[in-house]
């Protein structure tokens, strides 16, 4: 069968519409190709709403069409019911003839069922079309399910000579303010945030997206003794709040503090509570020991560091990170340096 790329490319700039919004669902986009054109296409906007082949077959005026198409996919169409029926169904109820998917779902309940099910009905299916690149679309989900933890993202500011903070606050900020707006637009598109005590102690931070349009992630902090005092942003029970904790005391409204051991497991322990949760993904903000932790374990999937114009001359030194550079790129006079696990 003859398929085009360049449909496939489309689904995927489709399926980024759901950044940020469709977890603990991956993010799917879909067009339905007829005569070399673009007969409709659509993509998964929200958690609980219709799945990107229901929207790109809902736009299709004329369904007599559709029996002369081929329907493009990011990812393997579900066959079980959830809170909505199977896309696989609607394939094939109207006799969509040949399929083009970019990768197999890893979820249990799907993972190849859809393809066989589309098969064992007669409809052609291509598989593994741009398969790397859907892949990537849904790090997080993938992340998710092979290694059942979050996707953890690790973010921090450094000055050029290498401290992330002057320990005096003679220097609020070390990025600046188009670095700081875009970690903001980082925070909106992953399900969670994280920061250790003495963060939350020196600076109060909000943790949540002002800069930015998007949701709020769950903030999460993590307070051994329970020393931060209510009067912190954190505790403010203005969105939910996730304290891991060695002592016990009662969930309030918005706050959940769940007792853990912190011992050396303490990070795992925490990813798998996440994972229990069905969490995502994970942005960590520092300070350096709470990132320093993450990096000893081994359990980070991309570091996103700005590297900025300031000489701090002492302070706390920035933790070190080996790995392989994804990007780099300036953001005014910051450079933003990503890297991944080598
Ligand atoms: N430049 C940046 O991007 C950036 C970002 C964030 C923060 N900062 C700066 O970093 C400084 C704070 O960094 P920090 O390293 O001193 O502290 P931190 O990482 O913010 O907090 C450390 C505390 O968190 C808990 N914790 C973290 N990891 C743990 C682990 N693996 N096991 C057990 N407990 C753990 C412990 O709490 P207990 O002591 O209660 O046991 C520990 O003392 C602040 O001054 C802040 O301004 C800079």
């Amino acid at each position: 069968m003859e398929y085009k790329k360049i449909f496939m490319y489309r689904a995927i700039q489709l399926a980024k519409n759901g950044l940020g919004m469709t977890s603990p669902n991956p993010m799917v986009g879909c067009v339905i190709e007829r005569n070399g054109l673009i007969l409709s296409e659509g993509w998964h906007y929200k958690v609980g709403m219709f799945h990107a082949e229901k929207n790109a077959i809902n736009f299709v005026k004329d369904v007599s069409l559709l029996v002369d198409s081929t329907l493009y996919v990011t990812l393997e169409p579900c066959v079980h019911f959830g809170k909505t029926p199977p896309c696989v169904d609607l394939i094939i109820k109207n006799r969509i003839p040949r399929v083009v998917i970019g990768i197999k779902d890893p979820c249990d309940k799907v993972n190849g069922l859809g393809i066989k099910k589309l098969r064992e009905c007669g409809i052609e299916v291509i598989e593994n079309v741009l398969k790397n690149e859907c892949r990537f679309l849904n790090k997080r989900f993938f992340t998710f399910y092979e290694k059942n933890r979050p996707y953890v993202i690790l973010k921090w500011a450094q000055s050029y000579d290498g401290f992330m903070d002057d320990l005096i606050k003679k220097n609020s900020w070390i990025s600046g303010v188009y670095s700081r707006q875009l970690s903001h637009k980082w925070r909106s598109e992953e399900d969670s945030i994280l920061v250790g005590r003495k963060t939350v102690i020196n600076d109060n931070p909000k943790l949540d997206v002002r800069k930015w349009f998007g949701n709020n992630p769950i903030r999460i902090v993590l307070d051994r003794n329970l020393s931060i005092s209510d009067s912190y942003f954190v505790l403010d029970r203005t969105k939910y709040t996730i304290i891991f904790t060695e002592k016990k005391k009662e969930n309030r409204r918005n706050t959940e503090f769940v007792q853990i051991s912190f011992d050396k497991r303490v990070i795992k322990n925490i990813l798998n509570y996440l994972h229990k949760k069905k969490i995502l993904s994970l942005i960590v903000e520092g300070g350096k020991m709470t990132l320093e932790s993450f990096i000893k374990e081994k359990v980070w999937d991309e570091s996103r560091i700005f590297i900025c114009n300031i000489f701090l001359k002492n302070g706390l030194e920035a933790p070190i990170i080996s790995g392989k550079i994804l990007r780099k790129k300036y953001i005014e006079k910051d450079k933003l340096v990503i890297k991944i696990p080598f």
